[in-house]
């Protein structure tokens, strides 16, 4: 079967990320935020499963996830945005099983409407380009352009704007999830969150994140770790600072929130270090995981 060809069903596996670097520069006119970030993809990751239907669009969200599986779900936008887009009256059932947090700064959501993008794409052989699909991804959410391809990447802007930094190294990793659900946009409008200001130089670029993104294609991604976000998430939820406290406490060098949080990660020099970091935490629900070099992997059903 060739990509053009419609398929009879797809399943996408969507993957978590988490920021090794977030910068906000400043509040930008239209309300978003001027961000400076290391995005990586690891290995927890939601199922998406697509078959092709004659009934419209439907969603059934399984497990217990507290998500709605209605218009407002950002996997049914990602189809209606493709709806509109190419007036293609076929539709689909999707079944959407959670594994990533919701709410929790990993972009679970984003990467379900980037899984629904590629997925549809495929399933309906709509033939989107790459730069068609990252244009709706962009008008989805801040994340998703970066949930349609993964891997170890720069982003600029309010996040949209990427620059791919090559394959990384696999890196193990603990997360560990307060059971707290957090707004972005709560953390971004919070007092106490703490903008740099930064200057851009002629690349558009700080200094700062220029040389946290020549340390990270070095290989030395836990070199510039920051969370800008942390300033406010940890003054309105002191339960992740407990949380960063019982991952170094468990024995983990490096520690940090991810994204809006309240997701915390801990690096780990192999797998057996994460595996024994996570067995001494208690309190809080762990995860270990490993760095991907992709944001969604598509497999066609017979
Ligand atoms: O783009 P997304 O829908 O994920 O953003 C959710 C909210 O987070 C926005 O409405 C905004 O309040 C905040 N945000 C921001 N600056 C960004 C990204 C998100 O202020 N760069």
């Amino acid at each position: 079967m060739s990509e053009a060809d419609p398929a009879v069903g797809i399943r996408c596996r969507s993957f978590a990320k988490i920021n090794y670097y977030l910068d906000v520069l400043r509040r930008r006119e239209d309300g978003f935020h001027q961000l400076e970030t290391v995005f990586q993809t690891v290995s927890l990751c939601d199922e998406l499963v697509c078959r092709a239907s004659d009934a419209g669009v439907s969603l059934r969200v399984e497990g217990r996830a507290a998500l709605s599986a209605g218009e407002d779900n950002l996997v049914m936008r990602a189809a209606r945005a493709l709806q509109r887009t190419t007036g293609t009256t076929a539709g689909a059932e999707l079944s959407l099983a959670k594994s990533i947090p919701v709410a929790a700064g990993m972009a679970g959501g984003s990467g379900n409407a980037a899984a629904a993008l590629r997925g549809l794409n495929r399933l309906w052989g709509l033939e989107l380009s790459e730069g068609e699909l990252e244009t709706l991804a962009g008008e989805l959410g801040s994340d998703v352009p970066y949930c349609l391809h993964g891997g170890l990447t720069a982003g600029t802007g309010r996040g949209e704007v990427l620059e791919t930094l090559g394959e990384a190294a696999t890196q193990w990793l603990v997360l560990a999830h307060p059971d707290v659900a957090v707004s972005t946009a709560e953390i971004f409008g919070h007092p106490a969150l703490v903008k740099s200001g930064a200057e851009l130089l002629g690349d558009g670029r700080s200094e700062r994140f220029s040389e946290v993104i020549d340390a990270c294609v070095a290989g030395r991604v836990d070199e510039g770790l920051f969370n800008a976000l942390e300033s406010a998430a940890l003054v309105a939820y002191p339960v992740i600072a407990e949380c960063k406290d019982a991952l170094s406490a468990a024995g983990c060098s490096a520690v940090l929130m991810s994204g809006s949080g309240p997701t915390v990660f801990g690096m780990c020099a192999s797998e057996l270090e994460a595996r024994e970091v996570a067995s001494r935490i208690e309190g809080f629900r762990t995860t270990v995981v490993h760095t991907v070099d992709v944001g969604v992997e598509l497999e066609e059903l017979e």
